[in-house]
């Protein structure tokens, strides 16, 4: 590519997964600007020199939302966009938003206080699943058995003191195989999809869950779909599980790691979220 287009990519630090779209960049001949999330700056002005697209890598939910609508303040488009960063990238914001468009989800309640939560975990039922809004990775998840257990978690959460410590993620355990299912959806298509199997009850690839390629029923590939537009679509990896009740979306994370599933599926990621961020760029 000859045109002067040029990538942005907004990072914490250089993973497996950045080195691959970095390369991707390079094989089809277009420059990349980086941009350091711990570094970086943004005046009010338009500075010179911005890239035609941004695709945002950063580790941190907080700095990725600050930084697309920055970009985007620019008019520089971003991968994703700010609102799916925002919006995805929050648990409690993206399972309104995908029981909203009516994408099978787990039973799930929100409280904004440790005795509401204590009466939204009754309402669930033993055994259930806390989790906090932001994050990923599996951490600070709890899935509690009993009461007694779920107040210990509580009470350590609310002595936390941030307030976003007493903002409180219910839902119900659901029974699954000892495996969940990640598919990558890239625009309008699922490009790689996974099992990840572990003895632990969450079985996050960062977890050292083993991974292998999934082949997709239709209609699981079309939940995935689904769950990725439910959000506003882009870049995006759907964990869903395997209920008796049928396929749930579990999440939908806006800015995903890539390096097990590419491993797993031998599909090329990178290749395919750079191709798309041009897409975006050009549009
Ligand atoms: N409600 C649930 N029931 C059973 N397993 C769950 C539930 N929620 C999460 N898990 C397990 O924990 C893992 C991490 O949960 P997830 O919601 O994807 O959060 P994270 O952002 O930390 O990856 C999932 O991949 C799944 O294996
Ligand atoms: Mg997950």
């Amino acid at each position: 590519m000859s045109d002067g287009f040029r990538l942005g990519i907004f990072v914490t630090i250089i993973r497996p997964e950045e080195k691959g779209i970095l390369a991707a960049a390079d094989a089809r001949g277009i420059p990349v600007q980086r941009y350091d999330d711990g570094a970086v700056t943004f005046g009010l002005e338009r500075p010179e020199a911005l890239p035609d697209v941004l695709l945002n890598r950063s580790v941190s939910h907080t700095r990725s939302v600050y930084a697309t609508r920055c970009f985007a303040h620019y008019g520089v488009p971003t991968v994703n966009a700010p609102e799916v960063v925002e919006l995805a990238g929050d648990k409690i914001l993206a399972t309104l938003r995908l029981a909203e468009r009516g994408v099978p989800v787990p039973r799930t309640e929100i409280a904004l206080d440790a005795e509401a939560a204590m009466t939204a975990l009754d309402r669930i039922g033993y055994p259930a699943v806390l989790k906090p809004a932001v994050g990923s990775w599996g951490r600070l998840m709890a899935k509690v058995d009993t009461p007694e257990a779920a107040q210990q978690i509580l009470e350590h959460k609310v002595a936390l003191g941030a307030p976003i410590h007493s903002v409180f993620y219910v839902q119900e355990y659901v029974t699954k195989p000892d495996r969940d299912l990640r598919a990558f959806v890239v625009g309008s298509e699922v490009v790689a999809a996974m099992y990840r199997r572990s003895t632990e009850w969450r079985t996050n690839a960062a977890r050292g869950a083993v991974t292998e390629a999934a082949a997709l029923s239709p209609e699981l590939d079309e939940l995935a779909r689904r769950a990725a537009e439910a959000v506003g679509g882009g870049v995006l990896a759907v964990d869903m599980l395997e209920s008796p009740r049928g396929p749930l979306v579990l999440e939908v994370n806006p800015t995903p790691e890539f390096k097990a599933l590419t491993g797993a599926t031998g599909a090329d990621i990178a290749g395919r979220i750079v191709d798309y961020a041009v897409q975006v760029g050009r549009r």
